[in-house]
């Protein structure tokens, strides 16, 4: 099957990772919107006018399915779009489910950009599925342009951080909820300001497994080897420079997913 997945830059690019592990012989096509990078900050008709640009150029790419690999745009444009298209549209959300579920007593922080923490989607999923009240909200507005430029660990970025995470006691909390797809990129960052402790997860297991259930209901063949096309902005990637930035944060994803699983 055809599988076109978007955000608004490299933030998808961890959904797309987890994507090809569990489907490995799809036909990819990845959109970031560089050109409106970044969503956190923008309003909801904004966002909803850009994921309707990605999904028109996805879907006429010939995808069978859409994934927003962005939970700022599922919390803005979701069910506008799966309004608007008659493709199935996919929407990764914030583990917190999971994390409620699987997490024991202990403290849950969900990260995220400024519009995801402020949206309705995730209160409603909070207060659905928090009973103990354990959960605790904080939006990173600064992550998404740092991970743009490929800055995952500088001292910039630690010292952001180490300022955004002053009041967190990292005793008390036993699990980090990436509620943005930049985040992930950040895990090692994280892990030397919070400690070992601290379980990581996020949603992307979960939306790429709905997927696969979405297509086996829908009987779509499997494409039989496995292909990524990059779009920007719904122009095709292809220079070296960037392929190589897109190729070298899925091997960093590499070696932070092998660290998490061991
Ligand atoms: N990667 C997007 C998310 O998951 C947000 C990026 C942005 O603010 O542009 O929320």
């Amino acid at each position: 099957m055809k599988i076109g997945m978007f955000d608004s830059g490299i933030g998808g690019l961890t959904v797309l990772h987890t994507a090809i592990r569990m489907l490995p012989q799809e036909a990819y096509f990845y959109y970031a919107d560089t050109d409106h990078v970044p969503y956190g900050t923008k309003s909801v008709e904004e966002i909803r006018r850009f994921s309707a640009e990605a999904v028109d150029f996805l879907q006429k790419q010939g995808c069978d399915a859409v994934v927003i690999a962005c939970n700022t745009a599922t919390s803005a444009a979701a069910s506008y779009l799966r309004e608007k298209y008659t493709i199935p549209v996919i929407g990764i959300e914030p583990a917190v489910k999971p994390a409620v579920e699987h997490g024991g007593s202990k403290r849950i922080l969900v990260i995220a950009t400024p519009l995801t923490t402020r949206e309705k989607k995730l209160h409603d999923l909070i207060e659905r599925v928090d009973e103990a009240h354990q959960v605790d909200l904080l939006a990173l507005p600064k992550l998404v342009e740092f991970a743009e430029r490929g800055e995952f660990e500088s001292p910039a970025v630690c010292d952001y951080l180490k300022e955004m995470l002053k009041d967190v006691d990292p005793g008390q909390y036993g699990t980090l909820v990436f509620g943005c797809t930049h985040f992930n990129h950040f895990a090692n960052a994280l892990a030397q300001i919070l400690g070992d402790g601290i379980a990581m997860i996020d949603g992307s297991e979960g939306t790429i497994r709905y997927l696969k259930h979405r297509m086996e209901e829908a009987q779509k063949a499997s494409e039989g080897t496995l292909s990524v096309q990059y779009y920007q902005s719904g122009r095709k990637v292809d220079d070296t420079a960037t392929l190589t930035f897109y190729k070298t944060v899925l091997n960093h994803l590499d070696l932070i997913y092998t660290h998490k699983r061991k």
